[in-house]
């Protein structure tokens, strides 16, 4: 199987997804869904491979893939809104509003230039990588996820171990 170019990669090496093209998915990818179901679903999530719980979400004809709880305390960004700021497309996580792009996994934050000059002057400031970013492919209409293997520790990894998941299982109410 050969292995394809992401159409996007990030200054870590997180690719986010790739052309149409493959003829077959790269190995060590993991299914995921059909893209006419995610299209229209805009984003689903999955246990990939039995130990991560990544989100897979459709934006602007494009899809991306990310560790699905937040990198800040675990927030679900699956229900979290999709805004740009300073144009980059970011996932809103739900609980305390901290804005991460969907390409690279940055954390993007607003920084007062001058806290002595009035009227208070901010730009919009990166924390750096933050969520990590898993490389999407789509292969005739099916898409597939490969897992970001790097050994570089992302804070999102905080909230994709088996005991954190164990306890929240536990602390899930039993329907
Ligand atoms: S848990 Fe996502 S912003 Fe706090």
């Amino acid at each position: 199987m050969s292995q394809e170019k992401p159409s996007q990669t990030s200054p870590s090496s997180s690719p986010t997804s790739s052309p149409p093209s493959s003829s077959s998915p790269p190995q060590d990818s993991h299914f995921i869904g059909k893209k006419e179901d995610i299209v229209r679903a805009r984003r689903v999530t999955r246990l990939v491979n039995g130990c991560r719980d990544v989100l897979v979400l459709y934006h602007q004809g494009e899809l991306h893939a990310m560790d699905m709880r937040c990198y800040h305390s675990g927030g679900p960004l699956q229900q979290g809104d999709i805004e740009e700021f300073n144009g980059r497309m970011c996932i809103v996580c739900p609980w305390h509003k901290y804005k991460i792009t969907l390409v690279e996994g940055e954390g993007l934050y607003q920084a007062v230039e001058d806290p002595t000059a009035k009227p208070l002057k901010t730009r919009w400031r990166s924390k750096g990588i933050k969520q990590r970013i898993h490389k999407v492919t789509e292969v005739n209409g099916d898409v597939y996820v490969t897992l970001n293997s790097s050994s570089e520790a992302y804070e999102s990894d905080t909230y994709q171990t088996e005991r954190y998941r164990a306890n929240q299982l536990k602390s899930q109410p039993r329907k």
